[in-house]
């Protein structure tokens, strides 16, 4: 008798690709990059050639989908990892018509390294990045060094970094990692609220639970 497991995934790990849909470049996780479809093919995807904003680690989407329609004279890309989180952002932008977003549903490290060409990005933003709270887990963080070095290589000079979290330990890690740039917010080099921030699902999560949200900005300088 058959059983579950002798349904098998149709390809093999090494036929797996990224495509390119309508204003969504698809990458599949742990891809070495060998089928690469170009360093900035998303450009394409845009109706306007304006400067490019980033937001990595999108969730849903909701902050960036706001901020992209208030911020029009910018090219947007969110930067989710989950299939169906990353759907969630295609769906609102195809139902909204937000000419000036894209959808990266892919791994934020690989998808910069393979795919923004130096210095192409004038803001870059991760809103409440995982904190993996254990230290066992601490690993996983996306703010470690091979982050920002990369963030070096893509940011244009005199851009910025601008980092949001609730976790006061990795609001520290960040404040280490970065801690050779040059900050805006010398010498606490965070504040706890931010003008004209606007919200993302988790920023409204923890801002009801009264958390302490901590805000990093960093100038590629
Ligand atoms: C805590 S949620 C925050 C979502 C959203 N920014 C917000 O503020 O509501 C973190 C999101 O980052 C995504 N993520 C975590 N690590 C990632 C990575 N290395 N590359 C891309 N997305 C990542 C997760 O899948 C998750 O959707």
């Amino acid at each position: 008798m058959e059983t579950v497991k002798d349904l098998k995934i149709p390809f093999e790990r090494e036929d797996r690709c990224p495509i390119l849909l309508e204003k969504c470049l698809y990458l599949p996780s742990h891809y070495q990059g060998d089928k690469h479809l170009g360093h900035g093919i998303w450009k394409e995807a845009f109706v306007k050639e304006q400067p490019l904003a980033v937001e990595f680690c999108s969730g849903n989407g909701q902050w960036i989908a706001n901020v992209a329609k208030s911020a029009p004279h910018l090219n947007w890309i969110a930067v989710e990892k989950d299939f169906y989180r990353a759907r969630k952002v295609w769906l609102r932008l195809q139902r909204e018509s937000i000419s000036n977003l894209f959808v990266v549903c892919g791994e934020a490290l690989s998808f910069s390294q393979l795919y923004l060409p130096d210095h192409c990005i004038e803001d870059a933003w991760v809103n409440f990045p995982d904190p993996w709270p254990k230290r066992i887990h601490a690993k996983h963080r996306l703010i470690q060094s091979p982050f920002a070095d990369e963030l070096r290589r893509v940011l244009k000079p005199s851009s910025t970094i601008t980092l949001v979290t609730d976790d006061e330990r990795y609001s520290g890690q960040m404040i280490d990692v970065f801690a050779s740039w040059k900050s805006s917010f010398d010498p606490f080099r965070f504040v706890t609220e931010l003008e004209g921030y606007g919200t993302s699902y988790f920023h409204s999560l923890w801002s009801e639970k009264k958390c302490t949200i901590h805000f990093h900005r960093f100038y590629n300088a």
